[in-house]
């Protein structure tokens, strides 16, 4: 008998022990991770429950040595495949507005940036969002990126949030449908997408630190209410827990938030990875968390790595259950098979014009026209002397920043480093995209003559605003990741400016490139305002476009304006001005009274209200017709009555509910129509936005009675109104 060397028994034994790889024919996506999971080593298991920070050479960020030396493409997260078993690597990158490079990759040159998500939130248009996560999820798939940390629903809480630009609104329905559809985008690329951040990572002061107190019942109405309704529409493959805590319980190890409310009584399926830095304690892992996420950043935060040495030992002393470790990597596998990770083909063909115009499209139905005087849109028969004023008009339009803050292919037209205190002040910055409004107003307006005034002193700018027919004002304002804007203002110094410039000439318009409504002290001086948030690469011709009238503004407010902080819930922001690092109570007392459901609850004014947004054309509403029963159906007719094509977006709210004062958003069609033309529309209300939420039952609760309901072209204009008679039910959970 030959001799067989041992190397080939061992190899012979293997295939004998290891089942082949390829997936059983019609099995689910739970029978695969179930099957997978069982031939996994305990070294298998414990690598997938982890992922790890790319390096970034620019800013001497070593790479990590766990990441193989063959990876090229770099990013916030990678966590090792097992080949053998034919799990792809983990790869995953920021997100929302666009594939982000804040210096892994020295090599990419650059992504589609799009407009910030309220702007997305603006255009009320679930399609758009969905053009826009599926055009991310191919950027994403040709750099080998198989999960993208986008689908940020926070609801914009507080006006001071930094983050509330990469949010959608809010509302919850609202942030839920255009968040859920931004996750089918992406997901429909073959690329799991998360939804974050789970929950009420609603500000960013000492976030780290930051206890939000609210209660259970309006939790689930809200916050929750918008996670829940995002997740049915979408089945996101993972849910990213928040920085903060909830109720005394950081986020990521919420048992409530985690086992209780998104895993038991929505029975989701996928998995729940960390946001980056927010595990302290391995026994998160028996909170509901089942993935680690850059667990440098958790020695950089809190001293170690939670789920490698300190689970390893807890599972070695029998404090981890191995069904629990099993869990876990059943999960994950489970969303890389019902996406379709593991089944990548060729890669999409990416069209960059095509993902230009989705981003244009965004730019264009996101912006808000606030007030309109009769000055917009500009004449073009005539040529007029024009001013353009301040806000970096002639380089480009800003980005938010923090992790959402996209490269855009050529680079950005400038960045100006901002800095600040704490962690987060290195990486604040005014990135401009080059997507100058200036150059492309001459474009659009090429026999006017168009002067530049940079805006830096009040005495200057009015020099050019008095020699000029029209002024067209530019207010920037940097937020974003880690900072909290201090009050409602602009800064350096724009306020006195634009306030001066109005004196000077009466025909001023303001545009408005921020990430949050401001004050405007200057709001009753001026003839115009256009909301045009953060545009994305293509926001400065989008912002031409719609002053010199090719296109009609669509975009309605996601997000209240009040006119002071004495107006909203907190007129004081705890924590703020403390040092980064100060244990923090944040008290959303509102509740579920978030934004313009608080002002009506209040019978408080707003400058502009939830859903203002104005039209160069008119609509009118008729037949309302209302049912009740188990939920409100609502239907109507839309008329443009004016001259232009144009789009609205009208809204059906209650505002009383079986004598109750109450009012929420029932839902929204956004209607395209040329003038003279009808459009009939449906809105079939999901009953929990009827309901109160009942804690002890664990259900939702209709109160029965008459709801009053009205359709209207915002929160605070209301155009017709009729009665439901609701019958008193318990339902869902
Ligand atoms: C942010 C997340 C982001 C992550 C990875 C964190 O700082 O809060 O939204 O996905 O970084 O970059």
């Amino acid at each position: 008998m030959p001799k067989i060397h041992p190397f080939f028994i061992l190899m012979l034994l293997l295939t004998l022990v290891t089942p082949t790889v390829a997936p059983a024919q019609g099995q689910s996506p739970d029978e695969r991770a179930r099957a997978t999971e069982q031939q996994m080593t305990d070294d298998e298991r414990f690598s997938l429950i982890i992922s790890l920070v790319g390096g970034v050479p620019s800013i001497g960020v070593p790479r990590d040595k766990r990441i193989p030396e063959d990876v090229n493409n770099m990013s916030a997260g990678y966590t090792p495949g097992v080949p053998r078993l034919g799990i792809p690597a983990l790869q995953s990158s920021d997100a929302s507005m666009g594939v982000t490079n804040p210096g892994y990759r020295p090599d990419d040159k650059g992504a589609t940036a799009f407009p910030a998500s309220i702007a997305v939130g603006s255009s009320f248009n679930p399609t758009l969002a969905r053009d826009g996560g599926a055009a991310i999820g191919r950027e994403a798939r040709i750099r080998g990126f198989n999960i993208m940390l986008a689908g940020g629903i926070n609801l914009a809480r507080d006006p001071r949030n930094g983050r509330n630009f990469e949010y959608y609104s809010e509302d919850p329905y609202l942030s839920a449908v255009l968040g859920a559809e931004a996750v089918n985008g992406i997901q429909g690329e073959g690329v799991i997408s998360t939804l974050k951040h789970y929950s009420l990572n609603c500000n960013e002061t000492n976030r780290h630190w930051l206890d939000a107190i609210i209660d259970s019942a309006a939790h689930r109405e809200s916050d929750l209410l918008a996670f829940q309704i995002a997740i049915e529409r979408s089945q996101p493959g993972s849910i990213m827990s928040g920085y903060n805590k909830v109720n005394g319980e950081y986020a990521s190890g919420n048992s409530y938030l985690l086992n209780d409310v998104l895993k038991g009584a929505w029975a989701y399926k996928g998995y729940v990875m960390s946001d980056w830095g927010a595990v302290p304690e391995w026994d998160y892992a028996l909170k509901g968390l089942d993935q680690e996420s850059g667990i440098q950043m958790d020695v950089k935060q809190w001293g170690s790595e939670a789920f490698t040495d300190r689970l390893r030992a807890a599972y070695a002393e029998g404090k981890l259950p191995k069904e629990r470790l099993s869990e876990m990597v059943r999960r994950i596998l489970r969303s890389v098979y019902a996406v379709g990770v593991d089944k990548w083909g060729p890669p999409p063909t990416v069209d960059m014009a095509k993902h230009n115009e989705i981003a244009l499209e965004t730019a264009r139905q996101g912006i808000v026209l606030l007030k309109n005087d009769g000055v917009l849109p500009l004449v073009t028969d005539r040529p007029l002397k024009i001013a353009v004023i301040g806000g970096y008009a002639q380089l480009g339009v800003p980005s938010g920043t923090g992790s959402g803050a996209v490269l855009p292919v050529g680079g950005f037209a400038s960045v100006v480093k901002i800095g600040g205190p704490g962690t987060m002040g290195a990486l604040r910055n005014l990135f401009l995209f080059p997507s100058s409004p200036l150059a492309e107003l001459k474009k659009l307006l090429p026999k006017s003559t168009i002067d530049f005034d940079p805006g830096q002193s009040p005495a200057e700018a009015a020099l050019l605003a008095k020699r000029s027919d029209v002024v067209i004002a530019f207010g920037i304002r940097v937020e974003g990741e880690g900072f909290d804007s201090a009050d409602l203002s602009l800064p350096w110094g724009q306020d006195p400016v634009i306030d001066v410039v109005a004196t000077a000439n009466p025909n001023t318009i303001v545009v408005l490139e921020t990430g949050n409504p401001v004050s405007m002290p200057w709001r009753n001086k001026v003839k115009a305002i256009v909301q045009a948030w953060y545009p994305g690469q293509a926001g400065g011709q989008a912002i031409a476009e719609v002053l010199t009238g090719s296109v009609n503004p669509s975009g309605r407010l996601p997000i209240t304006f009040p006119g002071t902080l004495a107006q909203t819930p907190r007129p004081k922001l705890p924590g703020l001005g403390t040092p980064w690092g100060t244990p923090t109570t944040i008290r959303y007392n509102e509740g579920a009274e978030v934004g313009y459901r608080w002002f009506a609850q209040k019978g408080i004014q707003p400058v502009f209200a939830f859903g203002h947004g104005l039209s160069y054309t008119t609509f009118s509403y008729v037949d309302l017709k209302v049912t009740g029963g188990d939920t409100i159906t609502a239907t109507f007719t839309v008329t443009n009555t004016g001259k232009r094509a144009g789009a609205d977006v009208p809204q059906v709210y209650f505002t009383d509910a079986a004598g109750v004062k109450r009012m929420r958003l029932l839902g929204f069609e956004r209607v395209a129509l040329e003038p003279g033309e009808s459009k009939s529309v449906r809105v079939i209300a999901d009953p929990r936005l009827l309901a109160r939420f009942d804690v002890k039952a664990g259900q939702w609760r209709i109160a029965g009675g008459a709801y009053k309901v009205v359709l209207a072209k915002s929160a605070d204009a209301p155009v017709l109104t009729a009665e439901a008679q609701m019958q008193s039910r318990l339902f869902g959970n």
